[in-house]
């Protein structure tokens, strides 16, 4: 039954497939994604709990038409999906593909969830974390030394 893989979602003709998301971030992928139906012209198809051969257990997967992602996207999405890997598709085929990538400082991508913390406080400086851990993913305030709480609610 091989030729059965992925047949769950509709192939796309142009667009971006946002594959190997954490199983169960698939809305906040596409909260992040900022795609609702006032924002977007094409379909989007969404698999959750999808099984996954390369994970060894269960993935999301998300495939959006006619939109590329930009590369400041794909690193937020890393924050939620540190495993995601990003296909651009034209014309059917996978013309170009790489895996989010998770940098050891997390700069101007999320705002720390500390109201006190100096980031918070009209003052012009960018928040900056750096990732404590993976799994699950922490994020530690360069400025308040705080962890980030609820990552999703806080990306820019
Ligand atoms: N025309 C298309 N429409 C929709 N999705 C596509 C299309 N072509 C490829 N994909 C999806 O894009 C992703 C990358 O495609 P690829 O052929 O590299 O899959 P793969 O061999 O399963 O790769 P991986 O090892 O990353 O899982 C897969 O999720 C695949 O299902
Ligand atoms: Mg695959
Ligand atoms: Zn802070």
């Amino acid at each position: 039954m091989e030729q059965a893989k992925e047949v769950r979602l509709t192939p796309i003709r142009n667009g971006t497939v946002i594959d190997h998301i954490t199983c169960g971030q698939a809305l906040n992928v596409m909260k992040l994604l900022g795609v609702n139906e006032n924002t977007v012209c094409s379909s989007i198809s969404i698999g959750m709990h999808v099984s996954s051969k390369e994970l060894g257990g269960w993935k999301d997967i998300i495939k959006i038409e006619d939109r590329e992602l930009g590369e400041n996207t794909a690193d937020k999405i890393a924050l939620i999906a540190p495993d995601a890997t990003i296909s651009i598709i034209r014309d059917y085929s996978v013309a170009v593909k790489y895996k989010v990538k998770l940098e050891d400082k997390v700069y101007g991508l999320a705002r720390c969830s500390n109201p006190n913390c100096i980031t918070n406080k009209g003052e012009p400086v960018i928040p900056e974390f750096s990732v404590v851990s993976k799994y699950p993913m922490q994020l530690r305030c360069c400025y308040c030394d705080r962890i980030l709480i609820d990552i999703p609610g806080h990306l820019m």
